[in-house]
């Protein structure tokens, strides 16, 4: 069994489709928030799940934050560190610790929209195809090796809210399915941090493929917003 610690901030709609995944092999741990009122705690509480806030208010610093974090995380012995609509941006010390077994669920086609209202953003710029992407964290934000991505199409008319909810349903399929890869030991990260699917086959047909490659160039790695 693989021991799993989700982070929420919020809803926690990701959080509970991992959940209701039922992976084998997987146990989720514990799901942590750093906000005590996010409405996922309760379900994560009502599965039996344990359950903690580590409040970031009540910290002087994100050095000390993250430390209380990380002390949090590892008395539930989590070899996985699933970010699901976790709202902090987390220290390098903190990245670095549990480099390689650190996940995000980010709401667009990285490295295109890094950052907040992704939705909006994508609208705004016109694109035909937006989505969501699952990464391994690194210490720049919103970067990191993809493990998988999911496109949905922008279509006329869209608002801020058909849009995410487009994405959303598709979060909900394919976090689960990149904690599903990381449990049965599939994902491996190569030295020019892409990410490999052992034996998953490349759907051309589909919407979701594995990620196999990074476009090159893109600057949404260079720098970390303030
Ligand atoms: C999700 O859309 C997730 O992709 C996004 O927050 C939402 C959380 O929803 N995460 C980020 O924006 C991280 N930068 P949830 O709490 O219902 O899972």
């Amino acid at each position: 069994m693989k021991s799993i610690v989700i982070l929420i901030s919020g809803r926690g709609s990701n959080m509970e489709a991992i959940v209701n995944a039922g992976i084998p092999g997987a146990r989720i741990a514990a799901v942590i928030s750093n906000r005590p009122d996010a409405k996922g705690l309760a379900f994560a509480a009502a599965r039996g799940i344990p359950t903690a806030v580590v409040d970031h208010k009540a910290f002087p610093s994100r050095e000390a934050f993250d430390a209380a974090l990380a002390e949090t995380i590892d008395t539930h012995g989590a070899e996985l560190v699933v970010l699901a609509g976790f709202m902090r941006v987390l220290t390098d010390a903190f990245v670095r610790r549990y480099e390689g077994r650190l996940m995000n669920i980010h709401p667009s086609l990285l490295p295109s929209f890094p950052g907040l209202h992704t939705h909006q953003r994508a609208i705004e710029a016109g694109v035909r195809a937006h989505g969501a992407t699952v990464h391994f964290v690194t210490p720049a934000l919103d970067c990191g090796p993809v493990v998988i991505q999911a496109v949905v199409p922008v279509l006329p008319g869209d608002d801020e809210d058909s849009l995410s909810a487009r994405v959303l349903r598709q979060e909900h399929r394919i976090y689960p399915q990149a904690v599903r890869w990381f449990v049965e030991d599939r994902l491996t990260v190569t030295a020019q941090g892409q990410v490999r699917v052992r034996d998953e086959a490349v759907d051309e047909a589909g919407w979701t493929i594995p990620s196999l490659d990074r476009v090159p160039g893109a600057g949404a790695c260079d720098s970390r917003p303030s």
